[in-house]
């Protein structure tokens, strides 16, 4: 999508910093505001995709942004061969709560928006498409639009999520898959996510409860079940879960221990391939004691006028100690 076409579907883009409507033509996109700096100062265009940050309060600098073209600053190389795509089916099983999970929040948007009306959902950290999403993308009457904080082929801008450059209820459905445990502010995130959302509309989280540091430098933050509900709750629930059981974070746990014995990657990566079978033992796990161990967790939930009240998160809890 480039960036016209961003503007003509979209055309609820603001300015991250102010909020006020943003110019869009060839020269590039500008605040319309006149007090606001990117009214001087422009937000840059990386691959034909506009850069919608306030560098000031953002991780990204406009400097690392423009020097690496927007690449990401953590590698992803998406598995080449096919042994590789196998592995990581083997040592990683599918997403199965997704799998489930995507269908029953598409259906519902579509009984929301009729048959007339297409619904947008925003992915959030969309730069690499997610285990389970695979619904979602190829929904010919949904719209997808997604960013990241660097630039990617499946994403049709660059922003961050503390300030996400869209307009108050401007899309019917929000995903945000593995990212809440990478953003500084994950309060601030979701309290973004209500504000873009449409009175009514859905959000999907899935989200790390005990999961080792990935992503280096990136990573801040763990949820445990009953903390990712209140931390949506401006949300009514629908469901919410275990996505990865306590055989996922013990495999994690064995990797984790052996780079360390070892200090090795490697040695680690042994490990994973020896209990691997671990993982695809929480299936038969007993929901409430493997969520009280849970690797991840997941939320659906609607945008709600009524909070969650914090009396009411100590009745919600869905684990096994009373
Ligand atoms: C572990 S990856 C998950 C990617 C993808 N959602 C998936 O499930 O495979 C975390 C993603 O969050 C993105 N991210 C980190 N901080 C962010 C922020 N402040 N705003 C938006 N995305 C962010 C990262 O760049 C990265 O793509
Ligand atoms: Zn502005």
């Amino acid at each position: 999508m480039g960036l016209a076409e961003l503007k003509k579907h979209h055309g609820d883009l603001i300015c991250p910093r102010c909020s006020s409507s943003v110019q869009v033509d060839e020269s590039g996109v500008r605040c319309t505001s006149t007090a606001c700096p990117y009214s001087k100062e422009p937000f840059p265009i990386i691959a034909g995709a506009p850069a919608l940050f306030d560098f000031e309060h953002s991780i990204v600098s406009v400097e690392q942004l423009v020097a690496t073209s927007g690449s990401s600053q953590i590698p992803r190389e998406q598995p080449s061969s096919r042994f590789r795509r196998r592995l990581g089916t083997f040592l990683h099983p599918p997403n199965y709560q997704a799998e489930r999970n995507i269908p029953r929040m598409l259906d519902l948007l579509r009984q929301d928006a009729g048959p007339s009306t297409r619904p947008v959902v925003l992915v959030i950290g969309g730069g690499a498409v997610g285990k389970g999403l695979d619904d979602l993308y190829a929904a010919e009457d949904v719209d997808t639009l997604a960013f990241d904080i660097y630039w990617s082929p499946v994403t049709q801008f660059i922003a961050d999520g503390h300030r996400i450059p869209l307009a108050d209820e401007s899309v019917d459905g929000v995903l945000i898959q593995a990212v809440l445990e990478h953003v500084l502010e994950p309060q601030v995130v979701v309290e973004q996510i209500h504000r873009v959302l449409r009175p009514d509309g859905l959000v999907y989280a899935d989200t790390p409860f005990l999961q080792q540091v990935h992503d280096g430098p990136y990573d801040f933050t763990r949820f445990t079940d009953s903390g990712h509900r209140y931390l949506f709750r401006d949300f009514e629930r629908i469901d919410s879960g275990t996505v990865a059981g306590a055989g996922t974070q013990l495999a994690w746990s064995i990797d984790y221990f052996f780079r360390a014995l070892f200090r090795s990657q490697m040695a680690g990566l042994g490990a994973r391939l020896v209990f691997s079978w671990l993982a695809h033992l929480d299936r038969y796990l007993d929901p409430r004691y493997s969520i009280d161990g849970a690797s991840s967790v997941y939320f659906l939930g609607r945008k709600s006028p009524s909070r969650l009240s914090p009396q009411d998160i100590i009745g919600y809890y869905q684990g096994a100690q009373r």
